[in-house]
Parts: C-alpha cells; sequence; structure tokens
C-alpha cells in the first residue's frame, strides 16, 4: 500500500525504484536462506563421515575426521547465528523452515548453537590426539551414561568436554542438532 503511495506522489520512477528495491532485499533474504541451508546440509554430510569411522573404526583417518569435525566447527557458533540474525530472514518465507521464534529466543538459540562448535572443535582435538588408528580412549564404553534430554546436551566446561570419549562429545553433538531443530525448525 504504502509503495503505491509513493509511487502516486513520486511519479514511476520512485515506483520502479521501490519495486528493484524491494526485489534485492528479497534476493538477499532468500541468499541468507540458500547459504544456511547449504551450511546444514554440508554438516549433516560432515556427521555422516564421523558417524561411519565410528560404525567402522578401521575407516578411521584421522586428518578426515579432523576436516568433517572443522566443518561443523567452522558453520557453527556466531557464523550459524549470523545467519539468522534478522527479521528479515527469519522467516524469510516459503524455501524456509525456520521457526519465527528464533529472534525472541535469541539467547537459547545462540546457545544451542555456541555447544555445537565446542563440541566440534573438541572432536577436532580428539582426532589431533589419535593420529593414528582410532584409539579405546575415542570409544565410549559399554553402558556409558549418555546424559541427554532438552538441557542435557549443554557444555558446562571445556574440562568436562576434554575428559570425554569422542563417540560420548559425538552424540551429545548430535543431540545438539535435533534439540534446535525440536524448538526451532518447523516442520
Ligand atoms: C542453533 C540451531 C541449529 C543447530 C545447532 C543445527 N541446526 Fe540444522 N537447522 C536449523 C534451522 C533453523 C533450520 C531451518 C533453516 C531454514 O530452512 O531456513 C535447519 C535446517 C537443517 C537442515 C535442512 C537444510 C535444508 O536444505 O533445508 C539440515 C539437513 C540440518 N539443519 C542439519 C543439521 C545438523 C546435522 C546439525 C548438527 C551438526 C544441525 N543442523 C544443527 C537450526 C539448527
Amino acid at each position: 500500500m504504502r509503495l503505491t503511495a509513493d509511487a502516486n506522489k513520486l511519479g514511476p520512477f520512485a515506483f520502479m525504484a521501490a519495486v528493484i528495491l524491494t526485489a534485492a532485499v528479497s534476493s538477499a533474504a532468500e541468499d541468507v536462506v540458500t547459504i544456511r541451508q547449504a551450511d546444514m546440509k554440508a554438516m549433516a554430510a560432515a556427521a555422516m563421515t564421523i558417524s561411519g569411522m565410528f560404525k567402522d573404526p578401521s575407516a578411521y583417518k584421522a586428518s578426515e575426521f579432523k576436516w568433517a569435525a572443522d566443518t561443523i566447527r567452522d558453520r557453527s557458533g556466531g557464523v550459524l547465528s549470523a545467519h539468522f540474525a534478522s527479521e528479515a530472514n527469519n522467516p524469510a518465507g516459503p524455501k524456509s523452515k525456520a521457526g519465527p521464534n528464533i529472534l525472541k529466543e535469541r539467547d537459547r538459540f545462540d546457545r544451542i548453537a555456541n555447544d555445537l562448535r565446542d563440541y566440534a572443535a573438541a572432536l577436532g582435538a580428539a582426532a589431533e590426539k589419535n593420529p593414528g588408528p582410532m584409539t579405546a580412549s575415542m570409544r565410549m564404553k559399554p553402558g556409558e551414561a549418555m546424559g541427554g534430554g532438552p538441557f542435557g546436551t549443554h557444555v558446562r566446561n571445556q574440562q568436562e568436554l576434554s575428559a570425554m570419549p569422542a563417540e560420548h562429545m559425538f552424540h551429545l553433538m548430535l543431540q545438539t542438532c535435533t534439540t534446535c531443530h525440536t524448538r526451532f525448525r518447523m516442520e
């Protein structure tokens, strides 16, 4: 409505400028959606790579494990949060499944994104510590308690994290993905 009113007052040039501007703004928002969805897919592929190595430890290669962990680390934390930073891209139209509550629950969203980064960084460090074959210390002990629940995956401190077997970190990391999706991604 405002566009039409302005166009009436200012003539066809202003109207065209307004149309072009609107198109530019919405395509910028769509680009953010495309980027963040591509990042999410890259993280999913990286998680599959790591998962495959825990399923078949003979497939473990420290460099590939580390690369996959870094892929997630570099797309989480502040990088992830920034892709959901403004009214313009939350929600961003029919292509996006981002929940409308992200801006209102900013702190919680950011904390989960940071937890993801902390787990991914710790996984990368575990790969550096284990350059040869996958060691028993990287694996969970049978019956090891997993933690969990909606708040159970929050990283309380780095010491606790580095004392954990990498496989345990990995499962908590996957729960972090799920925790965020359950709350902030629409079906
Ligand atoms: C802090 C919140 C958060 C975390 C953590 C998170 N995601 Fe997401 N994810 C989202 C949101 C929100 C969307 C919907 C984005 C959209 O459609 O605009 C999404 C979408 C996706 C998608 C669909 C992408 C598409 O093409 O539509 C995949 C796959 C995905 N996430 C995988 C993961 C994996 C794997 C992890 C963990 C390694 C993860 N996500 C961690 C919030 C998160």
